[in-house]
């Protein structure tokens, strides 16, 4: 009875991480897909962006810093980039600010829809 439990312990860990891979992987996916379609025409698929005229996202402290100041850069733009409020969903801007946070050697924690939402309110 108790390596019944311990097995069925087991299989459930297993199901809840694949799920979870799963899921950060299908954010990713999304994420990279959005960046392609809006941002990489400025940005470069690389993240390194063009010297003077388009900043490199790839290693860049502001990118892997605070979600909401990010979010709200996002949203309203700035001196040429467009906003992007109306432009993506809670979604699609958390699945890109996700992939940029983690893309080209950047690591920082996952930008949620949310967080997002929580942003726009202000
Ligand atoms: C038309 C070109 C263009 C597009 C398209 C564009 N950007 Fe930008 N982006 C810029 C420019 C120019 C700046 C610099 C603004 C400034 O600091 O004056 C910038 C700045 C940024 C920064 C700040 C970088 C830093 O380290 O300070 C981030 C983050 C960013 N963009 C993300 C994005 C994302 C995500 C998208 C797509 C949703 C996007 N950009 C689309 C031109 C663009």
């Amino acid at each position: 009875m108790k390596l019944f439990f311990t097995m069925l312990g087991v299989a459930l860990l297993l199901a809840t991480n694949l799920a979870q891979g799963q899921g950060g992987s299908d954010l990713l996916k999304q994420g990279q897909e959005v960046y392609e379609n809006n941002c990489a025409d400025c940005h470069r698929s690389n993240g390194e962006g063009l010297p003077v005229r388009f900043p490199a996202l790839k290693g860049s402290a502001f990118v892997q810093g605070e979600a909401q100041p990010l979010i709200n850069l996002i949203l309203a733009g700035k001196k040429g980039m467009p906003a992007w409020a109306e432009h993506l969903k809670d979604q699609e801007m958390a699945a890109a600010l996700t992939y940029i946070r983690n893309a080209w050697g950047n690591k920082a924690p996952a930008v949620t829809p949310e967080d997002v939402a929580a942003a726009r309110k202000k």
